[in-house]
């Protein structure tokens, strides 16, 4: 089953509006360029969101969001629901991304809870899992990586693998320059899929998309889009420029053009 490619930007806690609007502008015609073969997604900070998400309009770009919170509204001081998020024109979400797991305690737990919430709601969640140095070096990668996931697919039932993307980012190699080797990205990636065929069965694993994260640059981004589990790449501190952004995208079209071939 061919998976259409996801190249994904997370600009992380930066940009105004104003920055927003000139990156979008920018962003639209190169995406619409590329709209027959991939799908391109811009995770924006809450204050942007609404702007980045009236540009796209129908256009081929997908507004994404950071974060949000299971609830739909209530006393939840600080937080988004979906209903907001898809108000502002919002299509996906990442959810449990690393930073939020380390930096402001998000669990397994939650993380499981926000996937649900998100695929119910018709929001595209791009799940993150991924280890540290810590645990890559004492041979726990896989421990770590099927936890996270078998928590998340646990509460998801009769949902088709479209309907969820994840992304492998071992958390050593995000904002380091030190990215996984594409071997061992792929050995990852096809590992989390197999896991996905034993508990989901085989259509779900084979219509679902991971994503590679972490240090994924213009430089890197062919090598990493060769493998065949990758599915695209969920990209921080080279999704911030336009132009090494719209490169990347073109990446994952030679991609396409190979496998065509
Ligand atoms: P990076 O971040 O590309 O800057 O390593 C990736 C991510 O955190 O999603």
């Amino acid at each position: 089953m061919a998976r259409r490619p996801m190249m994904a930007a997370n600009w992380k806690m930066n940009k105004t509006v104003r920055e927003a609007q000139e990156y979008t502008a920018a962003l639209l015609p190169r995406a619409a360029d590329a709209e027959d073969d991939v799908d391109v997604v811009v995770c924006a900070p809450h204050t942007c969101l609404h702007e980045v998400g009236r540009m796209a309009g129908d256009s081929a770009v997908i507004a994404g969001a950071q974060n949000f919170y299971y609830e739909d509204s209530g006393a939840f001081t600080g937080e988004v629901s979906a209903p907001m998020l898809l108000d502002v024109g919002a299509g996906a979400v990442i959810v449990g991304h690393s930073e939020r797991r380390e930096v402001f305690g998000e669990t397994d737990e939650m993380v499981a809870r926000k996937t649900k919430r998100a695929v119910e709601a018709d929001l595209l969640p791009i799940v993150c899992v991924g280890e540290t140095k810590e645990e890559r070096d004492a041979g726990g990668m896989w421990d770590k990586v099927s936890d996270q996931v078998g928590r998340v697919v646990e509460e998801l039932e009769d949902v088709g693998g479209e309907s969820i993307v994840f992304a492998y980012e071992p958390i050593w190699a995000i904002g380091t320059g030190d990215t996984a080797t594409p071997e061992d990205a792929q050995d990852a990636i096809g590992k989390i899929r197999d896991l996905l065929a034993e508990t989901k069965g085989d259509d779900f694993a084979q219509s679902v998309r991971i994503l590679y994260g972490g240090s994924v640059k213009p430089e890197n981004a062919a090598e990493i889009m060769a493998q065949d589990d990758i599915d695209g790449a969920l990209v921080g501190g080279a999704s911030l420029e336009v132009e090494s952004f719209v490169e990347l995208i073109g990446a994952a079209q030679n991609a396409v053009a190979r496998t065509e071939r």
